[in-house]
């Protein structure tokens, strides 16, 4: 037990600032497929998630809605839990940033850093972004504004700490360039110019925001929310406590999975902290890309939702899991669309795969009253190149996964479904069904159709978690025999006109 590999994966912690919506889950969503798919190769995972409650910005929305900020981020951190709950999400872990182990921890670590002499107090003057919580030099500034979110910024002097973030720039350049650390490879262009444009040290305590983790030694301070959040990924696992068990199994993390516009406090901020704790760093960062919503606003009329918990209702979790895993080839951005989850639905899960266990279920029903044995069948043609299709598609699925291309493996599955639903149109099976010369090829060209849709549910098992699994059970396969229990239509063929007009009333 104790030597068995690990794989510890997270998500960043989301703000509770706003609605969840399919973006969240998009991350979320990958990370509990690598997470299934670790357990599944025998792995000993942990997967993380949670959210990032502290900072002047859920301070306000708090505020706005009259409500005291911890009652405030109780109640979203409830409403994400059952999110996750719905989307099938099995995190080990979910941390929040007001957990008061997590606090505790955050301070050591501050101790630690400030006692190091890589946090120390002197004046900040610059530009600050508020929605952001950033503080930025005016190089760094787009147009003037704030180059993550465009905004405008203000100007600002304060007293405070900061971290010696550019005592470390030649180990982080060296991480970047030299490592397969941070990926994919057009993150690693962007970050390691920006190194090289010099990085500044950084101011990481606010002296005006009172909704924070107090700086240990200095209580007219709050600890920056990004140094409070980030730290999320060890302290979850106990360091900093008397119990880090968890942290000697699984640190370094296998995986942060983040989105595109957080690249840089994971990869440069995140890593320069582990070298001045004299921490290992994670072995991967990987910044997805993202679901754009065609520039227009979310509405409901145009049939543009976005809310996962109507389209998780109405489709179901397979589909809205197989719709965030396989429509955008991981890394690159993707347009979200009802259209496009439709068709994408329709093509793969309804006209594919399901297609293909109607048609063989019913097939075995009417001809072998569902018992379907692999002895006496009779080998023919096509069988061998059909048969090899379905040894090779678990390689091709593994080879994807480890480059986090899941939209790809999910393809692999679906091409082998492909291959199967072409040797039924190469053996046709409704011919041979007519001769009794022919029954012992038609039992085993079932056969080999019952075995490849058993092999795709099993490969599809970490990506969809509800329709394989019942097919699986109601192939009943046992010494080497198929007896088929009764089985309801997989997936429901969807229709955008019908499905645009009852959304755009819901
Ligand atoms: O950034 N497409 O939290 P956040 C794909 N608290 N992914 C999307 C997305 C979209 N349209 N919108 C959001 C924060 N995401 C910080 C993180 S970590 C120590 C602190 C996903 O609530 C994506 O993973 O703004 C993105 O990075 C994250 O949600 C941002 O979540």
């Amino acid at each position: 037990m104790e030597n068995k590999k690990t794989y510890y994966i997270t998500t960043p912690l989301y703000y509770p600032s706003g609605q969840w919506h399919i973006g969240h889950c998009y991350t979320t969503v990958n990370c509990d497929a690598l997470a299934r798919y670790y357990k599944t190769k025998g792995y000993s995972v942990l997967f993380g998630t949670g959210t990032d409650e502290h900072g002047q910005k859920v301070a306000q929305i708090a505020q706005q809605k009259g409500m005291d900020p911890k009652a405030y981020v109780d109640e979203r951190a409830d409403n994400i839990k059952h999110l996750w709950k719905t989307l099938g999400i099995e995190y080990d872990i979910f941390i929040r940033t007001t957990d008061e182990y997590h606090v505790k921890a955050v301070q050591h670590l501050f101790d630690t850093l400030y006692k190091k002499g890589d946090i120390y107090k002197s004046v900040y003057r610059g530009k600050y972004c508020t929605p952001c919580e950033s503080f930025w030099t005016d190089s760094q500034l787009i147009d003037g504004c704030c180059p993550d979110c465009k905004r405008t910024v203000v100007d600002s002097t304060e007293e405070c700490y900061f971290f010696a973030l550019s005592k470390y720039s030649g180990q982080l350049l060296d991480l970047i360039e030299n490592t397969d650390f941070l990926q994919p490879q057009s993150r690693k262009n962007e970050m390691s110019k920006f190194i090289k444009e010099g990085l500044q040290d950084l101011a990481v305590s606010r002296s005006n925001v009172r909704w924070g983790v107090p700086v240990p030694f200095d209580s007219g301070h709050t600890v920056y929310v990004w140094i409070d959040a980030l730290s999320n990924y060890v302290t979850m696992l106990g360091f900093g406590s008397s119990n880090d068990k968890l942290f000697k199994q699984f640190w370094p993390a296998n995986l942060h999975m983040v989105g595109k516009e957080i690249v840089r406090f994971h990869s440069i901020i995140w890593p320069a902290m582990l070298f001045a704790l004299g921490l290992p760093v994670p072995q991967k960062v990987y910044g997805h890309g993202w679901f754009l919503f065609g520039g227009d606003k979310m509405s409901k009329s145009k049939g543009n939702v976005v809310d996962p918990n109507i389209l998780v209702s109405r489709y179901g979790v397979d589909a809205f899991r197989y719709y965030c895993l396989r429509e955008i080839p991981f890394g690159n951005d993707g347009i979200y669309s009802l259209e496009l989850f439709i068709k994408r639905i329709n093509t793969d899960l309804v006209n594919i795969y399901g297609n293909l266990v109607s048609r063989t279920f019913a097939m075995a029903k009417q001809n072998f009253d569902g018992i379907v044995y692999q002895k006496g069948g009779q080998v023919g043609e096509f069988d061998s190149e059909f048969l090899s299709v379905i040894k090779n598609t678990p390689q091709l699925v593994d080879s994807q996964i480890d480059v986090l291309n899941m939209s790809q493996a999910l393809e692999y599955i679906i091409d082998l479904c492909v291959a199967a639903n072409k040797y039924i149109d190469d053996t046709k099976p409704w011919i041979l069904a007519k001769q009794q010369a022919d029954k012992l090829r038609l039992q085993r060209v079932l056969f080999n159709l019952l075995v490849c849709i058993k092999v795709a549910s099993e490969l599809f098992l970490p990506f969809l978690i509800q329709k394989p699994n019942t097919v699986l059970k109601a192939l009943n396969f046992q010494k080497n025999t198929f007896k088929l229990k009764d089985l309801d239509i997989l997936y429901n063929r969807l229709d955008l006109a019908n499905e645009l007009s009852i959304l755009g009333q819901s």
